[in-house]
């Protein structure tokens, strides 16, 4: 089996990438520099393959001879937009899964898998809630068999956010500094427990038209993921919480500077909730048993340290 996957460079895509060669699937990684991609992930079994979103031919020529094409595609410094450069929701989330989805159909890919995310909904007031419906619809109309693939917080040994986490409460001795209440609830799903969804809905058929949320088994607030990280590295402390009505207005003002440093956007997604439905996922795959946060954390921490 051959499978081509857009972002297979990023957080996500390494896991799938890593799932998929462990069962002896033929992976092409589609990357806008495959020497770069080639020398930093030397240990992912997979061709990489140059293309751009912005180039529906290369995407149409990467994707001839696919038996089944992922897209797991985000624009560098998300969540926070750089509009003068193209970096959006609209344009990458939406714009690039378009571009994606009719060059599957153009190459003659049989079946695309798009990874969305909890909350998609075209009519969101939310963009990237938004954008991400856009895609969901772009990627049911093109013409391939689909799977939508909504997960919710992910972490894993290489995140950027719960890594953020634990160097903070490395780092800062006396507290812990959170952005808003802390109360906001999450599913934490473990990377390696998406990534083996993603695989079995990639080699067989039960995730064929379906759109399937996944999370982690417990629903948890962003404080309790802080607390029990504390726990674990034994550096308990408190949390400081950074109330939103004054974090905004310095928010909106870093916006406005040069660079890609942060946004009330972004303040936003960051604080939002991020619950998985799993009834979907628990029909389709019945035997899909995600990790609970702290067990998960514990087995990989020290690979961290
Ligand atoms: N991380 C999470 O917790 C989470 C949760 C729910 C949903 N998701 C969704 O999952 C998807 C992947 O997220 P992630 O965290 O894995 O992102 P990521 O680590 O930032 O990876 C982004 C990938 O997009 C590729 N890319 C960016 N611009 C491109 C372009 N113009 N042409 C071709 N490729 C391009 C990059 O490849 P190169 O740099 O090699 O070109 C990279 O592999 C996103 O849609 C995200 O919304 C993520």
């Amino acid at each position: 089996m051959r499978v081509l996957i857009a972002g297979g460079t990023g957080f996500l895509g390494r896991a799938i990438v890593a799932a998929l060669t462990d069962r002896n699937v033929d992976v092409s990684v589609l990357t806008r520099d495959a020497a770069r991609a080639a020398d930093t992930y030397p240990f992912l079994s997979a061709s990489f393959v140059e293309g751009n979103l912005e180039d529906p031919d290369a995407l149409v020529a990467a994707m001839v001879d696919m038996d089944a094409a992922i897209f797991t595609v985000q624009f560098s410094g998300y969540p926070v937009e750089a509009p003068a450069v193209g970096r959006t929701f609209l344009e990458v989330d939406t714009g690039g899964t378009q571009s994606l989805a009719y060059a599957a159909n153009r190459a003659g890919v049989p079946k695309i898998i798009y990874l969305s995310g909890v909350g998609a909904d075209v009519s969101s007031k939310r963009v990237w809630y938004q954008a991400k419906g856009l895609a969901e619809k772009a990627v049911q109309e093109a013409g391939p068999t689909w799977s939508i693939i909504r997960p919710s917080w992910v972490y894993g040994p290489d995140d950027v956010s719960l890594n953020r986490f634990v160097n903070l409460v490395r780092k800062i001795p006396f507290f812990f500094p959170q952005l808003g209440p802390g109360s906001q609830q999450i599913t934490p799903l473990f990377i390696d427990d998406l990534a083996v969804l993603v695989r079995d809905v990639v080699l067989g058929k039960r995730g064929d038209g379906a759109i399937l949320e996944v999370g982690g088994p417990e629903t948890i607030t962003l404080d309790e993921i802080v607390r029990t990280t504390m726990r674990l590295l034994e550096r308990e402390k408190p949390i400081l919480h950074f109330p939103l009505w004054l974090v905004r207005p310095a928010a909106k003002v870093i916006g406005w500077l040069p660079g890609q440093l942060f946004s009330a956007d972004a303040l936003d997604f960051l604080t939002q909730d991020g619950v998985a439905d799993l009834a979907e996922t628990s029909r389709c795959f019945p035997n899909f048993r995600p990790q609970k946060f702290e067990t998960a954390l514990k087995s990989y921490l020290e690979v961290i340290s």
